[in-house]
């Protein structure tokens, strides 16, 4: 089918209880894997690619791939912009064909961050914007960040003056690979779902324990970000399969292995979101 739209997604997991899984792809395999794996449990998902994703091979050629594998499914896929650094890439994306976008300002004071997000809906012109506000801590994209919990009052005037259509708080993950079990803070996310309405996203999920990610999906969250998983798991399937094959030459050997490990692993994360069997 053709690509969604991210509101229609999110709306319904917002109504049901459960999370869209949102995977970060770096090329053609990894998004064959994420389409291949919502297909197989009939699971709606958003494929999504970074700035620096953007930077190795533009919104074009993305589109292009993931509008065709979308094409191709019967389940729901839209196409986001994780981590949009300028309005100009958000508006480039969304002509390309992007299905919804993220701007992150969080790294402004509020009002920068407000009149950034607003441009961006503004351009969007009825497409799903999501913007985040607090840090996420970690290494978001290619900008190291300290984490900043959001705090609830400031997100619903957050949401309030920009009109974002979701909205990514920070509640103690981290982009990149934790050292130490994140803390989330739980009660700061029900009084954040209690002050806005908007679907809330999870960024830095990866090394989170399920159990962690349920909790949140119990208390707002519909959708989830997924990416030092798969690049890791591309990677080691890759690394795995260049040492047993020491004179393999043709890429689709061991690209093919990334895109298995990749395939089975957004599997079980579809399971922890409880998206399977929703599309
Ligand atoms: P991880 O790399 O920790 O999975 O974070 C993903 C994310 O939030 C992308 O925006």
């Amino acid at each position: 089918m053709p690509l969604l739209t991210t509101r229609e997604m999110l709306r319904a997991a917002q109504a049901d209880g459960y999370a869209v899984g949102a995977f970060n792809v770096e090329n053609l395999e990894m998004a064959q894997a994420v389409v291949e794996a919502a297909q197989a449990l009939r699971a709606p998902v958003i494929v999504q690619t970074t700035s620096s994703t953007l930077r190795y091979a533009p919104p074009e050629a993305f589109a292009g791939i993931v509008r065709a594998l979308a094409e191709a499914a019967d389940v729901p896929v839209a196409l986001h912009l994780d981590h949009g650094d300028s309005a100009q890439l958000a508006e480039r994306c969304l002509r390309a064909g992007y299905t919804s976008v993220m701007i992150d300002g969080s790294a402004l004071p509020f009002d920068g961050n407000v009149a950034l997000t607003r441009q961006v809906v503004d351009l969007a012109q009825g497409m799903p914007v999501e913007a985040e506000l607090g840090k996420v801590g970690g290494k978001e994209d290619d900008v190291e960040a300290n984490a900043a919990y959001t705090e609830p009052e400031e997100a619903e005037r957050f949401v309030r003056l920009t009109g974002v259509s979701s909205f990514a708080p920070a509640i103690g993950t981290a982009h990149g690979v934790y050292k130490a079990e994140p803390k989330l803070d739980l009660a700061r996310l029900e009084a954040i779902r209690a002050a806005v309405d908007v679907p809330l996203a999870l960024h830095g999920t990866s090394g989170v324990p399920e159990d962690a990610v349920r909790a949140c999906i119990a208390r707002g969250i519909c959708k989830v970000n997924y990416a030092t998983d798969l690049r890791a798991a591309f990677t080691a399937a890759v690394r795995a399969y260049l040492a047993a094959h020491g004179a393999a030459f043709d890429p689709k050997g061991y690209l093919s292995a990334g895109r298995d490990a990749v395939r089975a692993r957004v599997a079980e994360l579809i399971g922890v979101c409880g998206s399977a069997g929703r599309a």
